[in-house]
């Protein structure tokens, strides 16, 4: 039980990542070839790729945002909404994922560090708030009504995730890190489990394939999302 929890066994951190949601059908940023119609998505993730191309980088969230009406939370989302309600101790769920799985499966102890598909940022007027359908050409932002000037309130590479003080203190306060579901390709997210690691919390991996920071945690188990965190929560619950 110790290594399952973590020293004191009370503070609870997770991380999850785009393989937390593959099993509910949403691809994966890094599988196959990681194209979008060609385009790398690191060059329709940035700033400059929407100031060059607007129309580009609107379609490739736009089909994004339309296919979350398409998915479902799989059993790995509705587990950790359950660990939620029920763990005695503090707990934390920060999610690099845009969509909106997390919330539907019942979690509400959660931080969107990379933004949010259904949130919309008017560049006019500085307001955020939330969006459904497309944001392409004609856009109008409900709050100035300035048009095409809304982008998706999404973290772009070269831009600061949200709530990281939040997070970082969180991270300093844990017993125990578990990361599932991503690469550990992306900083700062990537440089979570060295925190928690600093501060002498327990590091779990759950993740399909050992991710780039795999050595860093104490252990790592291999397997699908929707399978494996089912099972460690129901322990963890015991
Ligand atoms: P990646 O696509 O880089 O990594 C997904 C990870 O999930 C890989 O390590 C896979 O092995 C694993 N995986 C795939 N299917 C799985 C399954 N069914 N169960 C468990 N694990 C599975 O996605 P992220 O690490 O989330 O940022 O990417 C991080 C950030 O890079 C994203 O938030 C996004 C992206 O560019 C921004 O857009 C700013």
């Amino acid at each position: 039980m110790v290594a399952e929890r973590g020293q004191n066994g009370e503070r609870l951190v997770i991380l999850t990542g785009a393989g937390m949601s593959a099993d509910s059908g949403v691809p994966t940023f890094r599988a196959a070839d990681g194209l979008w119609e060609g385009h790398r998505v690191e060059d329709i993730a940035t700033p400059e790729a929407f100031v060059r191309d607007p129309a580009l980088v609107h379609a490739f969230y736009d089909a994004r945002r339309a296919y979350l009406d398409a998915v479902a939370p799989n059993a790995g989302h509705l587990a950790l909404a359950r660990l939620e309600r029920e763990w005695p101790g503090d707990f934390l769920l920060v999610t690099q994922n845009v969509d909106d799985l997390h919330e539907r499966a019942g979690s509400t102890r959660l931080i969107h560090m990379h933004g949010e598909l259904k949130r919309g940022w008017c560049l006019a007027c500085d307001d955020r708030f939330a969006w459904s359908g497309t944001m392409g050409e004609g856009a109008l932002c409900p709050s100035c009504a300035t048009c095409d000037e809304v982008r998706p309130d999404i973290v772009w590479f070269g831009e600061m995730p949200y709530q990281m003080d939040r997070i970082d203190e969180a991270l300093r306060g844990c017993d125990l890190f578990v990361s599932i579901g991503t690469s550990g390709a992306v900083y700062p997210a990537a440089g979570f489990v060295q925190t928690a690691r600093y501060v002498g919390a327990h590091c779990l991996e759950l993740n399909l394939d050992p991710s780039q920071g795999s050595i860093f945690f104490d252990e790592t188990r291999l397997g699908r999302a929707s399978e494996l965190v089912p099972a460690w929560v129901e322990k963890l619950l015991a």
